[in-house]
């Protein structure tokens, strides 16, 4: 196992031509915003998936999962984006042939100034109406302008479909439900393609999206992995760097670009 010092990370992503940087909940960790599978922290640890993130509990209970997915979008928007996520714009910046990929609902990596980013589980800021989703241009989000401090366990009614009079609904993806395939496409290209992946701050049990790391291995990527705890993605990593995405990250970048300055 490879040391905070990350040398030789620096030296594959110094000289990579095709980056993809492969992120999960725990880049946002030191933003405030909780991950999902930390054994106190995480948000199924102490919420039940069953009653707020599938569709049939959006169907028997939609006041009570509109309300807690509005406290978790109120909670990243007073979050900022860490020195993890504004590390990832820095590679973004430096590697043309670089692509974001995230399993996060949030809009850290946008406001840390990534460009485009492919979201695998939508988005906590793209609602869309229930029945027809061609319709979440014309919903206007009715809540954003209340100023009420959202307690978790809020139940609010969802607001209606501006076309059709249907419930609104989070725009994320839910268990049980598919992946967008346009996302999943160009992720499974990208990941294909690409000299180095670098995974941050995922568990890597979740499928398809613990996919995108082995896939990139397969075709004979470099796979990269910061994060403080092991992960069954150790296995396939060629580096693990233990430690959190803002510590690592920044002196990963800095690292790449002497590295390749020095030569
Ligand atoms: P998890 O909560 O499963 O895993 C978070 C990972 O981040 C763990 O491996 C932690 O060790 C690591 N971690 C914690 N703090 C960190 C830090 N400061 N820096 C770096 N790493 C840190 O979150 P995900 O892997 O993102 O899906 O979970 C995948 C999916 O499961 C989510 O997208 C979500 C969830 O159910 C949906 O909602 C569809």
């Amino acid at each position: 196992m490879e040391s905070v010092l990350p040398h030789r990370a620096a030296r594959f992503l110094g000289d990579a031509r095709r980056v993809v940087i492969f992120t999960g909940a725990g880049i946002s960790a030191e933003s405030g915003v909780p991950t999902f599978r930390d054994d106190l922290t995480g948000l199924w640890a102490r919420f039940d998936v069953q009653r707020l993130a599938t569709p049939e509990a959006f169907h028997a209970d939609p006041d009570l999962v509109w309300g807690w997915y509005e406290w978790r979008r109120r909670r990243v928007r007073r979050a900022e984006p860490n020195p993890g996520h504004l590390a990832i714009a820095t590679i973004e910046a430096r590697v043309p042939g670089s692509t974001v990929i995230t399993q996060n609902v949030d809009d850290l990596h946008e406001r840390a100034g990534t460009g485009a980013v492919i979201h695998l589980h939508g988005s906590l800021f793209a609602p869309r109406c229930v029945t027809v989703a061609a319709h979440p241009a014309t919903f206007q989000d009715p809540q954003d302008g209340d100023a009420v401090e959202l307690h978790e366990g809020r139940r609010i009614p969802p607001p209606r479909c501006a076309s059709c009079a249907a419930l609104v609904r989070p725009g994320v993806v839910w268990f049980g439900e598919a992946l967008p395939e346009a996302a999943l496409t160009a992720a499974v290209e990208a990941a294909a393609t690409c000299d180095v992946l670098l995974t941050v701050g995922t568990s890597g049990v979740v499928y398809p999206a613990a996919e995108i790391p082995r896939i990139a291995a397969r075709s004979g990527a470099t796979v990269i992995q910061v994060n403080p705890e092991p992960t069954p993605l150790d296995q396939v990593c060629a580096i693990n760097l233990r430690g959190t995405a803002a510590q690592v990250l920044p002196a990963l970048v800095a690292a790449a670009w002497e590295a390749t300055a020095e030569r």
